[in-house]
């Protein structure tokens, strides 16, 4: 089968295209013949950064590395202790993260647990959109922020891939949702769903909000102390870059509020509480772009670029 390598870490130079062995799956494993897969920026971040390398990926000694969590597709095998799932099903997930998924691939061994049934009707550019950025919206406003009817809720970067699914979870609770994005991405935010948009080029988002129940933010550097400024004492904080020490920690305790330094995990539970909202029609991918297997390198350069709107997705 067709595999895109990571041989060393760099730049997109290095994933290189190669033929190689399909994986042989576990008991609790099913083979996903790949349909569609989607870029991510911390697929980015494994590619540059042998420390995120070891962390996220996981390779192990002289074991060959590929990166790539999400996927889309038809299963074709079935582990033994597989109940859930048998040949044909087609499905989708956010697959053994942090972890060696090796999703970018012609075929991925998967586990069961980590997998829902694509809704009929979505389509496997769709699915395979909906799955990392889909699974870290509905985990950090809904397993952790616990969002409810009313919160008020800010969120940032509401037009890349994470932050189109949390404006559209958040207004599935009842949230009135505040979206930060560029002038560009305006009416792409408030068609998600949002009620207001702040542009963080023009506007200090900080002064405008004071008052949010929750502030989901995804951007680096010391944004996440201003954030702390828009969440009303005793709010909740939800971050998913910088960690809660030191000033951050202080300023936070001082203000009483929870916060949730959150990694993504892979749960088929989760993922079929997102097939449930798509097969429903409150939860949409938007996919802005779609690249040729081959073109991965092309479609990491855009993802690292950081003005993604709602998802790239690769089609096999
Ligand atoms: N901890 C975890 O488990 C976890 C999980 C998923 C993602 N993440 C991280 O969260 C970040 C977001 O992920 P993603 O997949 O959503 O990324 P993405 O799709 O690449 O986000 C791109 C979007 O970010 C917006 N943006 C950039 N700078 C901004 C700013 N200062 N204020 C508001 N919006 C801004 C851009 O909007 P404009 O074009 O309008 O500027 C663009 O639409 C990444 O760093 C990712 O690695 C962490």
């Amino acid at each position: 089968m067709k595999a895109i390598i990571l041989s060393e870490n760099g730049g997109t130079d290095k994933l290189i295209l190669k033929e190689i062995n399909k994986p042989v799956i576990a008991p609790n494993e099913v083979l996903i013949q790949t349909k569609a897969l989607s870029i991510n920026p911390v697929d980015g971040y494994v590619r540059k950064n042998e420390i995120y390398t070891k962390k996220k990926l996981m390779p192990l000694p002289g074991e060959e590395m590929i990166l790539g969590w999400d996927v889309a597709g038809t299963v074709v095998e079935t582990g033994s202790e597989v109940t859930d799932f048998k040949n044909g099903d087609e499905v989708f997930g956010m697959v053994k993260f942090p972890g060696h998924a090796k999703a970018y691939a012609e075929y991925v061994a998967a586990p069961a647990d980590h997998l829902a049934k694509k809704p009929a009707g979505t389509s496997f550019n769709d699915a395979a959109a909906a799955t990392l950025a889909a699974l870290t919206a509905w985990q950090g406003l809904v397993t952790y922020a616990k969002i409810q009817p009313g919160n008020k809720v800010l969120i940032h970067a509401a037009a890349g891939g994470v932050g189109h699914y949390a404006v559209q979870i958040a207004k599935h609770f009842g949230a009135y949702v505040i979206g930060t994005g560029s002038a560009s991405s305006k009416d792409f935010i408030l068609s998600q769903g949002a009620d207001e948009f702040i542009d963080y080029t023009q506007e200090k988002f900080e002064e405008k909000v004071q008052d949010a129940d929750i502030v989901f933010d995804s951007i680096y550097g010391d944004h996440i102390l201003r954030s702390i400024k828009a969440v009303k004492s005793g709010g909740r904080l939800v971050s998913l870059l910088a960690f809660f020490e030191g000033e951050i920690a202080e300023k936070a305790k001082a203000k009483d509020l929870l916060t949730y330094r959150i990694a993504v995990e892979s749960n088929g539970e989760d993922m079929k509480a997102i097939a449930k909202l798509i097969a429903d029609g409150k939860l949409k991918s938007h996919v802005s772009e779609v690249y040729s297997f081959e073109d991965i390198p092309k479609a990491q350069d855009k993802v690292d670029g950081g003005k993604t709107r709602g998802k790239v997705v690769i089609a096999l």
